[in-house]
């Protein structure tokens, strides 16, 4: 569908689980011709990062073997994106084995913490936003010297949210994050668009898969619904009539990794059925 992608070396941050955002965009961009780098912590990094909510080195192992299924040339390479010289080393890496960096996807983000702000601790959100942003500031800081050292330019794609928009309750340190993280695209924009690099955020609204089923139990439980109910009060609020897809966030990723958005930077993509639309 975008043929300028072939070739092109990318990696994905936080892709190693399986029904995640981030694995769905390593299909598409790999289905698009891409060198695939799934990226993840890999492994369990204390209460706020436990085994059961990380993607796990054999998960990401499973997920490059299924692309390279699909004939792409892939490899996972762990990284809590925390760590400074991990990021760093995770940059390296890619070119060591690709030659090169094209795309950044910055997916990697903490969406389980939810808590009133009265009973959430400075610890929780410290780890919301460090993994939220101050991971996507140090792998858009490495990715980007690499892209400039090239010198062909580069797509930056940023996985804010609907909360990068609007307030969600009990999601203040994620909220706070997102809508950083949008701040943190357009400076990225300005400053890199001089080298040919792109930068742009996609805001999904609710995915119901992943994550998201965790969500929606967590949220409905909070609001005093039954899980139907709340599914149902979902989909009447988006114009589209159905929750998002992980396909539809990696079809928009694909789309600005490509040239047919050559002219597009700075921008926060909307990709909600019509729920969330400034
Ligand atoms: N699921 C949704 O409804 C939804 C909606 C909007 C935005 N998002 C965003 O999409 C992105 C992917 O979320 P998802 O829904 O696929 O959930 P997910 O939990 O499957 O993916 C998040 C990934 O980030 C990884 N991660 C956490 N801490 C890390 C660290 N220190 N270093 C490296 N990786 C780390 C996790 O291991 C996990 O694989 C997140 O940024 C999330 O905020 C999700």
């Amino acid at each position: 569908m975008y043929p300028d992608l072939r070739g092109k070396v990318a990696i994905i941050t936080g892709a190693g689980r399986k029904a995640g955002l981030g694995a769905a965009m390593a299909r598409r961009l790999a289905a698009e011709g891409c060198k695939v780098v799934i990226s993840d912590i890999g492994r369990p990094a204390g209460p706020e990062m436990p085994a059961s909510a990380v993607g796990m080195s054999e998960e990401m192992e499973a997920i490059v073997a299924e692309l390279q299924q699909m004939g792409a040339e892939a490899a996972a390479i762990p990284c809590n994106v925390l760590e400074e010289e991990e990021v760093r080393t995770l940059i390296a890496k890619t070119v060591e084995r690709f030659g090169g960096l094209d795309i950044l996807v910055n997916n990697a983000g903490i969406g389980y913490l939810m808590k009133p702000i009265v009973e959430m601790t400075s610890r929780e959100w410290d780890a919301v936003l460090g993994v939220n942003l101050r991971g996507a500031f140090l792998c858009t800081k490495y990715a980007a010297a690499q892209m400039i050292r090239q010198g062909r330019g580069g797509a930056i794609v940023n996985i804010a949210s609907q909360a990068a928009k609007s307030g969600f309750p009990f999601a203040s340190a994620y909220c706070a994050s997102k809508h950083g993280l949008v701040g943190l695209t357009r400076v990225a924009a300005i400053e890199l668009g001089r080298y040919g690099i792109r930068v742009n955020a996609i805001c999904p609204n609710h995915v119901t898969t992943g994550l998201g089923a965790w969500q929606n139990e967590y949220f409905s439980k909070a609001l005093g619904m039954t899980l139907d109910e709340y599914l149902e009060a979902m989909k009447k609020r988006i114009p589209l009539g159905r929750p998002g897809l992980q396909e539809d966030t990696a079809k928009a990723c694909a789309f600005l990794c490509s040239e047919q958005a050559a002219y597009i930077t700075g921008e926060a993509l909307n990709v909600s059925g019509g729920e969330e639309y400034h």
